[in-house]
């Protein structure tokens, strides 16, 4: 797994390459892999985790002995579990060949255990049901390889050593953050894996700022090693954003531009046309710094930001990934805009307020919009404005990456001159159309650089166009989720999408300041209606930095 890659090897290929990994033995040949997703009668399991388990089988991703398990304190039996999760199972492309028998073969390896999160008795019942089907993989592995080749005694006592060798197992806890430590308690100690890896993915929320989350870690790591503890951002997981390493460092066009020298500044906007409806209760607890910018946003700029890796490693690009992270100035007050939305009426439909929620407390000043301007103290990036913004219930769904260039230095172009026919375009006008290189995460993932170049006819005028790398037309095939990549890299043991605990500390330490002075000084959020533009402020922050929002 350590070895570096050519630059047309994949990570896949890099990850699966049979070595050991640091926290078990073999990564796949002769193993078994039971995923177990805690909170299996949640939200995010049914929308996300099981689909992506099963576009994972689908695709032939998964290890040949998989099981999958769901845990909760919900009571159903595993043929209830079956029926609720093939509600949201779909094949990614429609009319797939053979979707219902692989999703009936899916729901065939997925089975279900009621317990409470802090209960050893629970953890170990499911322990004792992991080993049951841990044992009939095995078997069934024997009887087909019987039916394969024959009856061969060593063969037979091959395979069973073989494939009961390695018992690897996955637990996903897809459950509110203040019960991870029980869960992570009560099933490291009784339904860890004796011979292969245990690990557990960790959802966000990490805490709520630099203390919380220390304190999380530290009492994660009572039970599990650094290396066991997968958290995931699922923005890392998004395919534009596992893109932006590739364009910038095996492109020969963009990193020597990557700099202060070159970059005036850079945008990271993320934006929801619909609220927080269903998910108040959380939100209210967080609000959008902490469930947005803190992780998604800041992920983003970091490997943005990040010098080149020593290599694709995942320790060398979170090594990097950390020290960009640290010189980062600390956020503060004012440098930071928040607002929240409120209700509204539109075309005879009336959109409700944030605070309309029955699950927000009335009055709460939790804001669903931020703006915020961050540095980065390092040669690289001195002076460098990069401008955040983060809204739910605005006008439009979208996440972007936005850089926007320098204006050419004695710009032939925006002279008027009287040897130019139709007199040029002005230099107003070519200060505005600086090159902007925009990174569109979603939806419609795209890449597109805004040049200038002349409108054809006789006359001398400049236009801005892009020249554009539009994802559906040059890759019609669907792109995976997020949630299928990261699961993946779990059970492959590949760590550099997930989060290390220094590059939270870090994540945190940027926004923990601020935060308790938002908090402390009680500021009330400016309120922009439901499906707008979010609040004016946003527009006179950036313009203090000299900077226009794309
Ligand atoms: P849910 O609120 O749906 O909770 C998941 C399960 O946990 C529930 O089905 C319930 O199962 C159990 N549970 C809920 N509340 C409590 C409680 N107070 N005490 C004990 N058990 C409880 O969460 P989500 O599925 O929405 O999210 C799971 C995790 O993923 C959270 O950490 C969330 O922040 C994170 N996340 C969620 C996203 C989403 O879109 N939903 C997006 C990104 C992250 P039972 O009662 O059967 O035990
Ligand atoms: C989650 C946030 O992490 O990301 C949600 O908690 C947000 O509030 C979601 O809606 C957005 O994810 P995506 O993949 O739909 O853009």
């Amino acid at each position: 797994a350590n070895g570096r890659p050519q630059i047309s090897a994949s990570f896949r290929d890099v990850a699966i390459d049979g070595a050991p990994s640091e926290d078990g033995a073999p990564e796949q040949g002769g193993s078994t892999v039971s995923i177990t997703v805690v909170g299996a009668s949640g939200d995010l399991a049914k929308k996300k985790i099981f689909p992506a388990l099963f576009a994972l089988y689908y695709e032939d991703c998964l290890p040949e002995h998989f099981t999958v398990f769901g845990y909760a304190r919900s009571k159903m039996s595993d043929e209830e579990l079956r029926n609720m999760i093939s509600l949201t199972l779909t094949c990614r492309i429609d009319q797939r060949e053979n979707c219902s028998d692989k999703m009936e073969q899916f729901l065939k390896r997925c089975f279900y255990q009621s317990g409470q999160y802090n209960s050893e008795e629970g953890f170990s019942e499911l322990d004792r049901k992991l080993k049951e089907k841990e044992t009939i993989v095995v078997e069934h592995t024997n009887l087909y390889e019987q039916m394969q080749n024959g009856y061969d005694c060593e063969a037979h006592a091959n395979t069973f050593h073989q494939a009961g060798k390695v018992q690897n197992r996955l637990f996903y806890l897809s459950i509110p953050p203040n019960i991870f430590v029980d869960v992570v308690r009560s099933a490291s100690r009784t339904a860890s894996s004796q011979d292969g890896w245990t690990r557990f993915i960790v959802e966000k929320p990490f805490g709520r700022d630099s203390e919380s989350s220390g304190e999380l870690t530290r009492n994660l790591k009572k039970y599990l090693a650094e290396e066991q503890i997968f958290r995931i951002d699922h923005y890392l997981g998004k395919e534009l954003v596992e893109n932006l390493s590739v364009l910038r460092f095996s492109n020969l066009v963009f990193e020597p531009l990557w700099s202060r020298n070159y970059i005036r500044n850079v945008q990271l906007i993320f934006s929801e046309d619909f609220g927080t409806e269903g998910r108040g209760g959380y939100f209210d607890n967080y609000g959008i710094i902490r469930d947005i910018m803190q992780n998604h946003l800041l992920q983003i700029l970091a490997l943005f930001a990040m010098e080149t890796p020593v290599s694709l490693d995942a320790e060398d690009i979170r090594n990097e990934k950390v020290k960009v992270l640290r010189s980062m100035r600390q956020l503060r007050l004012e440098d930071v805009v928040v607002g929240q939305y409120k209700g509204h009426s539109k075309g005879g439909k009336t959109y409700p307020a944030y605070v309309d929620d029955p699950t927000v407390p009335s009055g709460s000043i939790t804001p669903t919009f931020a703006a915020a301007a961050l540095f980065i103290d390092n040669a690289r990036w001195d002076g460098v404005p990069f401008l955040m913004k983060a809204g739910k219930a605005l006008h439009t769904r979208r996440a972007e990456i936005r850089v926007q260039f320098r204006r050419v230095p004695g710009n032939l172009y925006g002279r008027r001159s009287r040897s130019v026919r139709g007199g040029g375009t002005t230099a107003t006008e070519l200060e505005k159309a600086t090159n902007e290189l925009v990174l569109r995460v979603q939806p419609d993932e795209a890449i597109y650089l805004k040049i200038n170049s002349k409108v054809p006819g006789l006359g001398m005028r400049l236009d801005s166009s892009d020249l554009n790398l539009l994802y559906s037309e040059r890759y019609p095939a669907e792109i995976p989720d997020a949630y299928e990549r990261l699961l993946l890299d779990a059970i492959e043991g590949e760590r550099r999408l997930f989060i290390r605990s220094d590059e939270l500390d870090a994540a945190w330490a940027i926004f923990t300041p601020v935060l308790a002075d938002l908090e402390a000084n009680k500021v009330a959020p400016e309120l922009y209606p439901y499906g707008s533009r979010g609040p004016v402020g946003a527009h006179y922050l950036a313009a203090n930095h000299n900077v226009r929002w794309g």
